[in-house]
C-alpha cells in the first residue's frame, strides 16, 4: 500500500449517524457528554446532529438544545446535517458554523431519504448556499453523496453517477465532498475503480470516504482509499449507527478500529483509541435504556 503524505483526518459521525439509528432518543445531556468525551479523545471533527424534520428523525429532535448546552471548542469543527433552508436557518440560529448537505447518487434513494429527486435536492441546496454566503460568518460546507456504491432501491451505482453529484457539490461551493457506502456493501476493488474515475474531477485533499462495516470490509476499503491518496475518513465510536432509510445498514466503521489500523500503518491521527472506546462505553447504558 502506498501511504499518503498528507495528515489523516478522522471525522467522528457517531453522535449523528450513530444516534439517528437508535430506536429512541438518548437524553440531550448524555449526547453532549458523549461529544465532549470524543473531543477529549482528540477527534478534530465531530458531526453533532441534524436539523432535519423532527418527525423524520425523532432521535435528533433536540438539535437546538444539544447545540446550546454543548461546550464547543474553537479548534474543533462540529458540522450538522441540513436538508433545506429551514434546517439551515435553525442551525445558524443555534450558532452553527459548519454544515453538511446530503444528496445521493440515485433518485430512488434521495426520494426515500428526503422526499426529493437528486435535482430537487440541489434546488434546496442552492437556497441554503445563497443564505450561507449572505451570512456574516463564513459557513463551512460538506456535501454528502449517499449510496456511492450500491443503492438498496436501485442496485449497483455507476462511478459516473457518483462523480456527477460530487461535481455538483463542488460547483455550488462545498469545502469537502464525502462519498458514502451507505449500506456497507463496497469492495476494495470498487473503491479503487471509483477513485480512479474521480481523480482529476474531485480534489482528493477535499474528498472524504464514509464506510459502513455491514459487509465486514470497511478497513480493507479504507486501505484501498489510502492507497489512492485519500486522507479523510468517517467513523463512529463503538461502530454505532446506520441509516434508518437504508435497510440492512447497521454499523459504521468503528472509530477505535480505524484509528488503531491507521496507527499500525504509522499514520498519526492525534486520536486516542482507548479514550474513544471509553466514550462509547459510557454511552452504552443510555442506549440500552433508549432501545
Ligand atoms: N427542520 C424542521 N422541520 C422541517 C424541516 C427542517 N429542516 N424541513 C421541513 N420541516 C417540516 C415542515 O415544517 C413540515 O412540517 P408540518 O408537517 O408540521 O407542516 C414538514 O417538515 C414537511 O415539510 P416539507 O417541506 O414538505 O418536507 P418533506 O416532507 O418533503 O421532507 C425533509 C423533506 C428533507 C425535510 C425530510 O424528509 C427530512 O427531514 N428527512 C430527514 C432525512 C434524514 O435525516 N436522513 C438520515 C440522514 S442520511
Ligand atoms: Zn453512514
Amino acid at each position: 500500500m502506498t501511504l499518503p503524505e498528507r495528515a489523516i483526518t478522522v471525522v467522528e459521525v457517531g453522535p449523528r449517524d450513530g444516534l439517528q439509528n437508535e430506536r429512541s432518543a438518548v437524553p440531550t445531556a448524555i449526547k453532549a457528554a458523549f461529544i465532549e468525551a470524543l473531543v477529549g479523545a482528540g477527534l478534530p471533527v465531530i458531526e453533532a446532529t441534524s436539523f432535519v424534520n423532527p418527525a423524520a428523525i425523532p432521535q435528533l429532535a433536540d438539535a437546538e438544545d444539544l447545540m446550546r448546552i454543548l461546550h464547543r471548542r474553537p479548534e474543533v469543527r462540529y458540522p450538522v446535517l441540513v436538508p433545506n433552508l429551514r434546517g439551515f436557518e435553525r442551525a445558524i440560529a443555534a450558532g452553527v458554523d459548519a454544515i453538511a448537505l446530503f444528496s445521493a447518487a440515485t433518485d430512488a434513494f434521495a426520494l426515500k431519504n428526503v422526499r426529493a429527486s437528486v435535482d430537487q435536492t440541489f434546488d434546496r441546496f442552492s437556497e441554503v448556499v445563497a443564505a450561507a454566503r449572505a451570512d456574516e460568518q463564513p459557513v463551512w460546507i460538506r456535501g454528502y453523496v449517499s449510496v456511492a456504491f450500491d443503492c438498496p432501491y436501485s442496485g449497483r451505482v455507476s462511478p459516473a453517477a457518483v462523480i456527477a453529484v460530487a461535481e455538483r457539490f463542488l460547483a455550488i461551493g462545498c469545502d469537502e465532498i464525502c462519498l458514502a457506502d451507505t449500506i456497507g456493501t463496497a469492495h476494495p476493488q470498487d473503491v479503487t475503480v471509483l477513485l480512479a474515475e474521480a481523480r482529476g474531477t474531485v480534489p482528493f485533499d477535499r474528498l472524504a470516504l464514509h464506510f459502513h462495516d455491514t459487509g465486514g470490509r470497511a478497513i480493507e476499503n479504507v486501505a484501498a482509499a489510502l492507497d489512492r491518496g485519500i486522507t479523510i475518513f468517517d467513523a463512529a465510536a463503538g461502530g454505532l449507527g446506520g441509516c434508518p432509510f437504508a435497510p440492512g445498514a447497521p454499523g459504521n466503521l468503528d472509530t477505535e478500529r480505524l484509528v488503531s489500523f491507521l496507527d499500525e500503518q504509522g499514520l498519526a491521527t492525534g486520536v486516542d483509541p482507548d479514550a474513544v472506546r471509553r466514550a462509547a462505553e459510557a454511552l452504552r447504558p443510555a442506549l440500552a435504556v433508549a432501545s
